[in-house]
């Protein structure tokens, strides 16, 4: 695999041919942040927050760090006006939906956000995506899903699958940026397959 070049925020990075812009600024210490990745992950491009400047042959665009592919000469800029502005607006909009997950109220300081920017419709989620995929990609399982589209889109366990994969798994759980996999998987078992729910605490 080839090396290229590329400058990220002023700093000469070397990297590796197919490595995305956000492992090339990783590599060199260079913090991004991140809510939908997973290194062990597809990039899915669902947050937005790791947008960056990019600047190629004189073209100045957005992309997202971790699905942009790295090439010789890029210039990115992680820091600037434009791109801290588009990650306080995209806080702010999952504030109204998750507005006391605690990796959002960090980012929330760090970006200067206003958390009462748009109306409080609190649905946990933040539609990540990182437990569908995970249960997909890594277990093969598919216990865990999104259902519906748009604003009514939410996760759902399905019961056939998550009544027999999840007891003993629980993987995805310490994945989710908000408490919403964990009182989705709650009210799942006490509704869905509550057979389950009654078996492990007999069990305690
Ligand atoms: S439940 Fe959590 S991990 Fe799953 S999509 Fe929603 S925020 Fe992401
Ligand atoms: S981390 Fe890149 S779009 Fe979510």
């Amino acid at each position: 695999m080839g090396a290229v070049t590329l400058k990220i925020d002023d700093k000469e990075v070397k990297a590796k041919e197919g490595m995305t812009v956000l492992e090339a600024a990783l590599s060199a210490g260079i913090a991004i942040p991140t809510l939908c990745h997973h290194e062990k992950l597809k990039p899915y491009t669902a947050c937005r927050i790791c947008t960056v400047e990019i600047e190629k042959k004189g073209r100045i665009n957005l992309d997202t760090a971790c699905s942009c592919p790295v090439e010789d000469n890029l210039v990115v800029r992680t820091k600037s006006e434009n791109v801290i502005n588009i990650r306080r607006t995209i806080l702010e909009l999952m504030l109204a939906h998750a507005p006391d997950a605690p990796v959002l109220q960090a980012l929330t300081t760090e970006y200067g956000a206003d958390k009462n920017r748009f109306g409080k419709e609190p649905s946990f989620c933040i539609l990540c995506g990182l437990c569908v995929r995970y249960c997909a990609e890594i277990k093969k399982k598919n216990a865990v899903t999104f259902v519906d589209r748009g604003t009514t889109r939410e996760i759902v366990f399905v019961p056939e699958i998550a009544s027999k994969e999840c007891d003993s798994c629980k993987e995805c759980f310490s994945l989710c940026p908000t408490s919403a996999l964990q009182s989705a998987f709650v009210l799942a078992e006490a509704f869905a397959f509550p057979q389950i729910s009654q078996a492990s605490a007999a069990d305690k």
